[in-house]
């Protein structure tokens, strides 16, 4: 993939790469969290979530609403009963060198008043990281009442029948346990459990699990628990959710706790006073790491004041106050047999390097992404080169080098196809962009599928029987070519009807049959986001949804809107978090005729509901606060974050729509705008006090 540096992207091209990269991490999130098959390595991926990040540092008027650096994971996958989480299942930022580790404590120096001074020592407690899968017990009354694993952070799913198979969970804790606990940690295999379940899975002729990771949450994630009865599977304590009362004052005490009350705890780990004793820590667990018998892959650092982890608080998808320090990747040589190119929904073309097998830590490996074909270029990789890949984790790695030394007397130099491999029509490749598209449209198989697959999938119409198989079979066979053969299905009767099929029974016919029939029945933002539009993800199609209320609404205002400058098109660049691009996209997806059309057939077929909104909102959401001054009880940063944590927005200027502006001392103009627009004006205090007091009204 060519990298622009960050700093050389003009806006539009930093536009572009931002939906690039949301689109990239949200499959790969897909593949990872819902599938537990990911297909790039844990490096690969955390490179695409820094660049996405970095621009959106760069160019924060340009941060998609539904960006991933909002979201983590994918949605809960069907067959378990969804929990809501009482107090959100983040993750953790990333560390991958000392830099970044220094930076991290910078920003909580930057974050709490009393650590600006430099010799005020911020003590930590350091553990091994583990590569299992992150589950959340509670316990009411010291009775373990569920189990549910992360799902996307805020719902997940009810795994507690599963959970209880697990013998190093405790069914109950003793007496001293609060009334209410949520224990959290890691659910993980052994390195020789997992070798040998995989040797089992092989002689059975199952799927083979690409890691440990993905080996245990394949395990737990079983509607059958005997399944998971059968599988040793470990569990090790390393957080809390909520809790009735407060039973630890550090992190350090917290884990003590949770080991009396009968867990296991993330071992080797060690209370370090300042950042030597960190680094020294970081390389005593590199060398350990092949003794410990279970996979980890990194370090984590938490400070240990739970007080002052209380203040930081989280930032969108990751705590303030802890920190992942990763190991570098393993690496290996392989033979690069075939470089194959992959289409998308869009038409994108991915190129594939197909690898001879190899075991790097454990894990067969046998495909790279290549990305594009400036990758390809760049790296000089051909068909028989002996290549140098890393993965940290993953079966999928990448291609760090070509060793050339090796390379074949008569290689040649790989030559992208000018056309495209599924439909032959010709590729196109935007000046500034990196990646090449397939020009068939309507006319490329391969992209039909991608949009079929999209539109059945679980964010979208959510019918199950429809799987990637099924839908390729079905569309060479002329079955479904477009969305609205698959609700024609059931009366298609030029074909043989489906249950006369090879290997489809008057049951299984009758099943699909029954979910597309409950797919007739769908929501406005669903089906926005079925659509498939470019740039229109979910978030932003909830946005339009809860804007346009019904379908007639919607549509007509779309329509109106690929008139340049109509109201309609004033309209839509209205709403907050509709950028001009995704206007564009929506606006030329409603000037096609076809669409349009296919839209109108469709309407006859199924049931749109209006959107309801399901957000409650606190007192505080949805207002806006502006701080001007120097606060003198906390940094901005801390009142910042205190501010969004209760939904209201920080803004940096006063307009008419600001409804608190909040001076510290030497407030400025801002003060004085505030009140020529009749807006509250409040010092320090009597904010905190308005916080504290509608806070606690909010909890009676
Ligand atoms: S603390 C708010 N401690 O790593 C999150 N996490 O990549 C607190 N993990 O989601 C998590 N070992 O699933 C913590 N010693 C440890 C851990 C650990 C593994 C997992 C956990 C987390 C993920 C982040």
């Amino acid at each position: 993939m060519v990298k622009i540096p960050i700093e050389k992207l003009t806006k539009d091209e930093a536009k572009k790469e931002l939906s690039r990269l949301a689109e990239l991490i949200r499959y790969h999130d897909e593949r990872y969290y819902a599938q537990d098959n990911p297909e790039i390595t844990d490096a690969e991926y955390d490179e695409l979530r820094i660049r996405l990040k970095s621009i959106e540092a760069s160019y924060p008027d340009l941060v998609f609403p539904d960006s991933p650096s909002f979201h983590l994971g994918a949605s809960p996958s069907k067959g378990f009963k969804k929990i809501r989480h009482a107090v959100p299942m983040l993750s953790l930022d990333n560390a991958f060198d000392e830099q970044d580790l220094f930076d991290f404590f910078t920003g909580i120096r930057n974050f709490i008043l009393e650590l600006k001074d430099e010799s005020c020592q911020i003590e930590t407690v350091v553990e091994p990281k583990i590569d299992g899968l992150s589950c959340s017990l509670r316990y009411e009354n010291r009775a373990l009442v569920y189990g549910v694993t992360r799902g996307d952070g805020n719902v997940g799913e009810d795994v507690t029948a599963n959970v209880r198979t697990i013998s190093d969970i405790p069914q109950f804790l003793p007496d001293q346990a609060p009334d209410i606990v949520e224990v959290r940690g890691e659910i993980y295999l052994s390195d020789a459990d997992f070798l040998e379940l995989n040797n089992r899975q092989s002689l059975l002729g199952g799927r083979l699990f690409a890691n440990p990771r993905n080996a245990a949450a394949g395990s737990l994630r079983q509607l059958d628990p005997s399944i998971t009865a059968a599988r040793p599977l470990h569990f090790f304590a390393y957080a809390w959710g909520e809790s009735s009362s407060s039973f630890a004052v550090s992190q350090w005490e917290a884990r003590a706790r949770l080991q009396e009350w009968g867990f296991n705890l993330n071992e080797p780990a060690r209370l370090a006073q300042d950042f030597e004793a960190l680094i020294q820590y970081y390389r005593y667990i590199q060398q350990v790491r092949s003794m410990l018998g279970y996979s980890i892959d990194g370090i984590v650092v938490k400070i240990n004041r739970l007080d002052w982890q209380q203040r930081l608080g989280f930032a969108s998808r990751s705590p303030r106050w802890a920190i992942a320090w990763k190991f570098p990747p393993e690496q290996a040589q392989t033979v690069v047999e075939d470089i194959v190119c992959q289409v998308g929904r869009t038409g994108k073309i991915t190129p594939v390097a197909n690898l001879r097998p190899i075991n790097v830590g454990g894990v067969l490996v046998t495909r790279a992404s290549l990305h594009n074909q400036d990758e390809i270029v760049r790296k000089d990789i051909r068909v028989g080169d002996t290549v140098m890949i890393q993965r940290a984790g993953d079966v999928i790695p990448q291609i760090v080098s070509v060793v050339i030394s090796k390379r074949p007397s008569q290689s040649v130099v790989f030559k992208f196809p000018t056309v495209c491999p599924d439909c032959a029509s010709n590729l196109i490749r935007e000046k500034n962009e990196a990646d090449s598209y397939c020009t068939g449209g309507l006319i490329c198989s391969a992209q039909a599928i991608e949009r079929l697959k999209h539109f059945v999938s679980r964010d979208a119409f959510d019918i199950e029987g429809l799987g990637e198989k099924t839908i390729v079979e079905f569309y060479s066979e002329g079955r479904i070519r477009s969305p609205l053969d698959i609700f024609k299905l059931k009366e298609l009767k030029t074909f043989e009807p489906l249950f006369k099929k090879t290997g489809w029974g008057v049951v299984s016919a009758s099943k699909l049959f029954d979910s597309i029939d409950q797919a007739r029945r769908i929501t406005l933002d669903r089906f926005i986001y079925a659509l498939g539009i470019h740039q229109i993800g979910q978030v932003t199609s909830r946005l339009l949804a809860s804007h346009y209320v019904q379908l007639e609404v919607f549509l007509k205002a779309m329509r109106e809107a690929s008139t340049p400058n109509s109201l309609s098109w004033q309209e839509l660049l209205s709403i907050d978090g509709i950028g001009e691009g995704m206007a564009m996209e929506l606006a030329a997806f409603f000037a096609e005729k076809h669409n349009l059309s296919l839209l109108e057939s469709l309407m006859k077929e199924i049931t749109i509901l209006d959107f309801e909104s399901a957000s409650e909102g606190s007192y505080f959401s949805g207002k806006t606060v502006v701080f001007t001054g120097v606060l003198l009880g906390m940094t901005r940063s801390e009142a910042k974050a205190q501010a969004q944590a209760l939904g209201l927005n920080v803004a940096g200027s006063v307009s008419k729509k600001t409804d608190y502006v909040v001076i510290g001392a030497n407030p400025g103009t801002k003060e004085k705008q505030a009140r020529i627009f009749n807006i509250p004006v409040l010092n320090e205090q009597e904010w905190l006090a308005l916080l504290q007091n509608t806070d606690s009204r909010m909890l009676q």
